[in-house]
C-alpha cells in the first residue's frame, strides 16, 4: 500500500499509516490537478486539508486511489459523488476540533462579561482604570446557544460546569443535556439571554439568518458571539448593534469573506470597535485538533484498507464487520439495485464457498457488502465478482 500526504498532515499520521504497513510520502504543500493525477499513480491512500481540490477528473484518472482522507472537517474540496462512483472512500474528522471550539467560546465569553478587551487596550496604552463597573462574572449568567449539534452541546455542558445557565435553539430534536433549557424559538432564546452564541452548521438556508431583526431582540446589554459560518450574520446590523450600545460585546471568528493567505489584509466593518474580539478563524486550530485530526483520519484510511471498514465514511454506506481468524473478506462496492446481495451470494455457493460472516450497507446509488468467506476458494470467484453490471469496486482483504 502507498499513501500520499499533503499539506503538512499532523506526523502522527505518518505513524499510524506506517504502524499499518503503509509507505507513506509526505509533502508540504498542495497540487494542483495535474500534478495530482501524476502524483497519484500507484498510490491508494491520499491525504489532504483544505487546499487540494480532488475533482472528478482527478479520481477518473487515479485508477489506484482507494481512499482520501480529509484530514480536516470540510469535504467541499472534494468531489465526493465521482469518488463514490468508483469506489473511493472518504474520511473527514468531524469532531476532532470541537473542543477547541467549545475553549475558545468559553475563553471570549468570560473575557466579554470581564470587559478584558478594554482593559486590555487600556493598559497598553498607559491606563491604570482599576473599576469594577461593567465587569461581571458568568456563574449564574444565562448562555443562549443557537446550534446544539456537536459544539453546540458540549458548550453546554462546560458552559453550566461554570455556573452559568443555558438555553438552547435547535431546529432539529435534541436531547438537552444537564440543566439546559429548550427554546421553541429563536425569538424566545433571543429575549431570555445574557449571551447568545451561533454553532449553527454551514447549509445554505443558513444565510443571514442572524441580521438586525435578530439583534434589536436581543437584550440590551447582551453579548454575541459567531465562531460557525460568517455567511450567517449580517455584519452591518452587528455593528450599528455594538454602536448603539444595545449588544455589549462581541466575539467573531468567522467571516463572510476571508482573507486567502497568512498576512494578507483582513477586511471588515468590525474592526476598530469596542469590546469586540476578532480572530482569524482559529476556533479549531488548536494543536491538539489537528494531532486528534491525524490520529483519527489515518486510523479510518488504516481500517478502510485492512478491514474494509466505513464507519463515519462521507460518502459510503456505514460498515464495520468484526472478523474471524482464519476467513478472508470480500469487499464488494456496487451500485444499489435490486438482486446484488442475491447475485453475489449466489456465485459464492455455486462455487461452494461457505460465508462466515456477512453485512450489507445501502446509501443512495451505492451499496456496499463485506463477506467473510474460508480461505480455500476458487479465484474464478473474484473475477465474477468483479464481472457483474452492478460492481463498482471489488477487493480482497485477507
Ligand atoms: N471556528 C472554527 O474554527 C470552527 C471549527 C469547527 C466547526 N466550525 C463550525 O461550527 C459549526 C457547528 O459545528 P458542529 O460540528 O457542531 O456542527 P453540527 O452539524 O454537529 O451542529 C449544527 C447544529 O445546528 C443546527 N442548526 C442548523 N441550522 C440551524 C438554524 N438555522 N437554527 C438552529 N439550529 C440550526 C443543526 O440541527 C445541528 O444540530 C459549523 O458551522 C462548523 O462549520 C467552526
Amino acid at each position: 500500500m502507498r499513501a500520499l500526504l499533503l499539506e503538512s498532515v499532523h506526523p502522527d499520521a505518518v505513524d499510524v499509516l506506517r504502524a499499518g504497513g503503509c509507505d507513506v510520502e509526505l509533502l508540504e504543500r498542495a497540487l494542483d490537478e495535474s500534478e495530482l493525477v501524476a502524483a497519484l499513480d500507484g498510490v491508494q491512500l491520499l491525504g489532504i486539508r483544505s487546499k487540494t481540490d480532488v475533482t472528478a477528473a482527478a479520481v477518473a484518472q487515479a485508477p489506484d486511489l482507494l481512499a482520501i482522507g480529509a484530514f480536516c472537517i470540510g469535504t467541499n474540496q472534494i468531489d465526493l459523488t465521482a469518488a463514490g462512483a468508483r469506489g473511493v472512500a472518504v474520511f473527514n474528522a468531524p469532531f476532532s476540533n470541537t473542543r477547541s471550539v467549545v475553549e475558545l467560546a468559553i475563553a471570549e465569553i468570560i473575557g466579554l462579561t470581564r470587559r478584558l478587551t478594554q482593559k486590555n487596550t487600556d493598559m497598553h496604552a498607559g491606563v491604570w482604570d482599576k473599576s469594577a463597573v461593567g465587569a461581571h462574572e458568568v456563574r449564574g449568567r444565562r448562555l443562549g446557544i443557537v446550534g446544539y449539534g456537536n459544539i453546540g452541546a458540549q458548550l453546554s455542558v462546560v458552559a453550566e460546569a461554570l455556573g452559568m445557565a443555558v438555553s438552547f435553539f435547535d431546529t432539529a430534536d435534541k436531547l438537552a443535556l444537564g440543566n439546559a433549557r429548550r427554546c421553541r424559538s429563536l425569538d424566545e432564546l433571543l429575549e431570555s439571554v445574557d449571551v447568545v452564541t451561533l454553532h449553527v452548521d454551514g447549509r445554505a438556508t443558513n444565510a443571514g439568518i442572524f441580521g438586525a431583526e435578530q439583534f434589536a431582540k436581543m437584550r440590551p446589554g447582551s453579548l454575541f458571539l459567531n465562531l460557525s459560518r460568517g455567511f450567517v450574520v449580517d455584519h452591518h446590523a452587528l455593528r450599528e448593534h455594538i454602536e448603539s450600545g444595545h449588544v455589549a460585546g462581541a466575539a467573531v471568528d468567522v467571516f463572510p469573506t476571508e482573507p486567502k493567505g497568512r498576512g494578507d489584509e483582513f477586511v471588515s466593518e468590525l474592526r476598530g470597535l469596542p469590546n469586540v474580539i476578532l480572530t482569524p478563524h482559529i476556533g479549531g486550530s488548536t494543536e491538539e485538533a489537528q494531532q486528534d485530526i491525524g490520529r483519527y483520519v489515518a486510523g479510518k484510511l488504516r481500517d478502510f484498507v485492512t478491514e474494509g471498514a466505513t464507519t463515519m465514511s462521507v460518502n459510503l454506506p456505514h460498515l464495520a464487520l468484526p472478523q474471524q481468524d482464519g476467513s478472508h473478506r470480500i469487499a464488494h462496492i456496487h451500485h444499489n439495485v435490486p438482486g446484488v446481495l442475491a447475485t453475489i451470494n449466489g456465485i459464492l455457493a455455486e462455487h461452494k464457498v461457505n460465508i462466515e460472516g456477512q453485512l450489507l450497507g445501502t446509501r443512495g446509488e451505492l451499496g456496499y457488502v463485506l463477506t467473510d468467506v474460508g480461505v480455500d476458494y476458487p479465484p474464478a470467484v473474484l473475477d465474477e465478482l468483479g464481472g457483474l453490471e452492478e460492481t463498482v469496486r471489488v477487493r480482497l482483504l485477507s
